[in-house]
């Protein structure tokens, strides 16, 4: 079958995967107003677990508070209190074969400016551009921010700190790793990036300083967590916004990662400057990015925007990439990967790449999609409930 080679399981780090299929993280704000987990959280991640993906990557999730969208919805870890929920959700996940890992962020750095006070390595303003973003996010053009606050050593070091404490909840609540959140220009972005990044201490100054602090979270996490647990990267490309972090530099960090003992790449590209990259309005387009990293690196390298299963599976076979990583299909049909396993290509209904699912988002509402009227809905669908328990549960 044309497709087998996306079905072949694979190891990341330690772990076995069932597929070369993930779910991309995929941020709907659906937490509760301080970012624990509610019912609609599990039940969207039921859907996407159940329709037969490998790796589930749990949506962008503050590891603090201060950094992140208060009163939002958006996923938190950042206190004890998240523990139950989210313990809940990994075993949600795995109920069916998926391997759970969270993305984690150190929050939205200078792009935070729609929210809160915009913060970041250095006080360099932002601004959505005419012509940047794509289809249904055109009402971000224009938007600028006054120069974020440059963060001090102590806030900095305060922010890693956090970080490692909310890893370490991550691993009590039983999830198999965590996806360390370098891209799309927000906090840890900026540190990497030498646009937003002007310091001259350790923490910047040079390419070797500019990766100060995702080594540091790297080293720590890896120590806290052990062997086991699973450390991924996420990262732009290229940022597409002149003076922004460029694919060559990104070839040598990629390197990097590897030898300090990251299992796994997860390309994704542009920043909120440069979003009609992040979110294209058609497939393929992170593709040559992804396997310009593949041919650098060893270890696995995660690709999102092939839609089309042939051409998912064509990457797949060819080596540009070991996994794909489905956002906006999910979205569109959560049983993709099932549908694709069983030779049931007609039957997917197709992401159209209208953006909706992030135009409602990025209003303020709860995500919904053009073609699948159960997005942002799925507690009230019961096939979407999370199963009983199979197991007795296990000491924390
Ligand atoms: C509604 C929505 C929310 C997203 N939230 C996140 C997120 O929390 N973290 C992240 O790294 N990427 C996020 N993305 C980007 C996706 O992971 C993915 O890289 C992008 O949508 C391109 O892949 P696709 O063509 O398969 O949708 C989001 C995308 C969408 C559509």
């Amino acid at each position: 079958m044309a497709y087998e080679v996306l079905f072949k399981p694979m190891m990341i780090g330690k772990k076995n995967l069932k597929n070369r299929l993930a779910f991309a993280p995929v941020g709907m704000c659906t937490a509760d107003s301080e970012g624990r987990v509610t019912d609609q959280v599990l039940c969207h991640y039921v859907a996407r677990a159940k329709g037969g993906v490998g790796l589930v990557i749990v949506e962008h999730t503050m590891s603090n508070y201060r950094y992140g969208l208060p009163g939002s919805g958006a996923l938190s870890i950042h206190e004890d209190t998240h523990l139950a929920g989210m313990l809940d959700l990994a075993d949600a996940i795995h109920a069916f074969d998926a391997a759970a890992v969270v993305q984690l962020s150190l929050g939205l750095g200078r792009q935070a400016a729609l929210h809160l006070e915009p913060v970041g390595p250095s006080a360099v303003p932002f601004e959505v551009r005419e012509g940047s973003a794509p289809r249904g996010l055109k009402f971000f053009e224009g938007l600028k921010s006054a120069p974020p606050k440059k963060l001090t050593i102590a806030e900095i070091e305060e922010m890693e700190n956090l970080y490692v404490a909310a890893v370490m909840r991550l691993k009590r609540c039983g999830f198999d790793g965590i996806e360390i959140h370098g891209a799309h220009g927000y906090m840890l972005a900026n540190f990497l990036s030498p646009l937003t990044n002007r310091r001259r201490d350790r923490y910047g100054g040079s390419f070797e300083k500019r990766l100060t602090l995702a080594l540091n979270l790297i080293r720590r996490s890896r120590e806290i967590a052990g062997d086991d647990f699973i450390i991924g990267f996420r990262i732009s490309g290229d940022e597409h916004v002149p003076g922004g972090l460029p694919l060559e530099d990104t070839l040598k960090i990629a390197a990097i990662l590897q030898k300090e003992g990251v299992d796994y790449i997860h390309l994704s590209t542009g920043t909120m400057e440069s979003w009609k990259y992040t979110f294209p309005e058609k497939e393929g387009v992170i593709l040559p990015e992804a396997e310009a990293v593949k041919k650098v690196v060893d270890i696995p390298v995660i690709c999102p925007n092939l839609h089309d299963p042939k051409k998912a599976a064509q990457a797949v076979k060819k080596g540009k990439v070991d996994i794909v990583s489905l956002a906006r299909p999910l979205l569109a049909d959560p049983q993709w990967p099932n549908k694709v396993r069983e030779g049931r290509i007609g039957e997917i209904q197709r992401c159209i790449l209208c953006n909706g699912c992030l135009s409602t988002l990025f209003q303020g509402f709860a995500s919904r999609c053009t073609v699948n009227p159960n997005v942002g809905r799925e507690r009230f669908v019961p096939e979407y409930f999370p199963p009983p328990r199979k197991s007795k549960g296990r000491p924390i």
